[in-house]
C-alpha cells in the first residue's frame, strides 16, 4: 500500500512515518519543501521517496499526487503554531486551506480511489465554556485565533468534499500534542529546553513564561500517531473525531511537572511577548467516538512524556 504523509519533517510528520515504517506492505512517501529541515527524518530518509513540492501550488501538488497514486494520505503540512497566525494570517489561511484544497482537487480530478486523513485542530473549539467540558464534537466552533479559523476552514473542507463528492475524508481534531523532537516554540518543548539551559549552565535560573492559566488536553505525540493511522484504518469516512486524552493540565502545572522531574530550581518571570491577543482559555476533550470506532485508547503517561521531552533537550544533536 502507497501511504503519502504531507509534513513528514515536522514533530508529527516523523512520529507518523516511524510508525508507517513498522507496518507490513508500506510504500511511504513524503511531500518536503526544498528548505525543509531533514534532522527529524534522518535517521529513516533512506526508507522514504521524498518529493518535492510546494501545496501551496497547485500543479506542483496534482504531480506529486499523480505519481505517488497514493491508497492512504496522511494531510499533516501546516503552519501550526498560533502566534504566528497573528502576525501572518493570510499566509496561514492560504498554507492551511489552499494546501489542503490543492490536495482535495488533485484526488477528485486524477480519480484516485484513496482514504485521507486530515489534522484538524481542538483550536477551532476557541471559546468553551466550562460547562462544555468535556468537549464533544457538536460543539460550537468558535475560534480564537486566525490558526483557529484556517483550521475551520479545513475542517468544513473536508466535510464539503465528503459530502459533494463522496471522497473518503477522516477529520481528526487533535488536542495538544507533545514529546521528543517538538519544536521549541510550543509551550511544553519550550519549557523544557530553558530547564535543560538550566541544568547545563547555559541560563540563569528563570523560566520565561506566557499565560499559565490556560488549560490543555496534552496527548503523547506517540499517541496522537497512532490515532492517525487507526482513524483510517477503523474510522468512517465523513466523520469527525475528537484526538485527546479527556484529562486537561493547566500550563501552570505542565511547568510544575517538568520542573519536578528535573529537579532544578527556578523562579518564573512572565515574558509579555508571550501573551496572545486571545488565548483559548480551556481545551479537555471527550474521546468516546474515537474510542468507540476504532479502540484507540491513549496509553503513555503525561509524566513520561515530559521526561522523554527533557531528555530529547538534554541530548539534543543539534539546537533549533
Ligand atoms: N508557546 C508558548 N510559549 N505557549 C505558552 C507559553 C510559552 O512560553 N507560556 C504559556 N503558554 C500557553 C499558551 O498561551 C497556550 O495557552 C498554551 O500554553 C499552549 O500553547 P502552545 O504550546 O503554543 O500550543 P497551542 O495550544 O497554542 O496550539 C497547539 O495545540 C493545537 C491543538 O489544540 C499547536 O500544536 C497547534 O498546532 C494545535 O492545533
Amino acid at each position: 500500500m502507497r501511504v503519502l504523509i504531507t509534513g513528514i519533517t515536522g514533530f508529527a510528520g516523523s512520529h507518523l512515518a516511524e510508525l508507517c515504517l513498522s507496518k507490513k506492505d508500506v510504500e511511504l512517501y513524503g511531500m518536503i519543501r526544498w528548505r525543509s529541515r531533514m534532522e527529524n527524518i534522518e535517521h529513516i530518509q533512506d526508507r522514504i521517496r521524498l518529493l518535492e513540492c510546494d501545496l501551496r501550488d497547485a500543479s506542483s501538488t496534482r504531480d506529486v499526487i499523480e505519481e505517488v497514486r497514493p491508497g492512504l494520505i496522511f494531510h499533516l503540512a501546516a503552519q501550526s503554531f498560533v502566534p504566528t497566525s497573528w502576525k501572518a494570517p493570510s499566509e496561514s489561511l492560504q498554507t492551511n486551506i489552499i494546501g489542503q484544497l490543492n490536495i482535495f482537487e488533485a484526488v477528485r480530478k486524477l480519480g484516485i480511489d484513496c482514504r485521507i486523513q486530515i489534522a484538524c485542530s481542538s483550536e477551532e473549539y476557541g471559546m468553551v465554556y466550562p460547562d462544555e467540558v468535556p468537549i464533544r464534537e457538536s460543539n460550537p466552533l468558535r475560534p480564537l485565533s486566525p490558526y483557529g479559523v484556517s483550521k475551520v476552514g479545513q475542517d468544513m473542507l473536508g466535510y464539503q468534499y465528503f459530502m459533494s463528492y463522496g471522497m473518503k475524508i477522516v477529520r481528526t481534531r487533535g488536542f495538544n500534542h507533545t514529546g521528543p523532537r517538538r519544536a521549541p516554540v510550543f509551550v511544553c518543548s519550550d519549557f523544557a529546553r530553558q530547564i535543560i539551559d538550566i541544568e547545563k549552565g547555559l541560563k540563569q535560573p528563570v523560566m520565561e513564561v506566557g499565560n499559565l492559566d490556560a488549560k490543555r488536553d496534552f496527548t503523547d505525540v506517540r499517541d496522537m500517531v497512532r490515532a492517525y493511522w487507526l482513524s483510517l484504518e477503523k474510522g468512517t469516512p465523513g466523520s469527525v473525531y475528537n484526538i485527546c486524552t479527556g484529562r486537561s493540565y493547566s500550563i501552570r502545572e505542565i511547568l510544575a511537572k517538568l520542573v519536578e522531574i528535573s529537579g532544578v530550581r527556578v523562579d518564573v518571570r512572565t515574558d509579555k511577548g508571550r501573551l496572545r491577543p486571545s488565548d483559548v482559555p480551556l481545551l479537555e476533550g471527550d474521546n468516546s467516538a474515537f474510542r468507540k470506532d476504532t479502540g484507540w485508547e491513549p496509553v503513555i503517561p503525561i509524566e513520561k512524556t515530559l521526561a522523554d521531552l527533557l531528555d530529547f533537550w538534554r541530548n539534543c544533536p543539534y539546537r533549533v
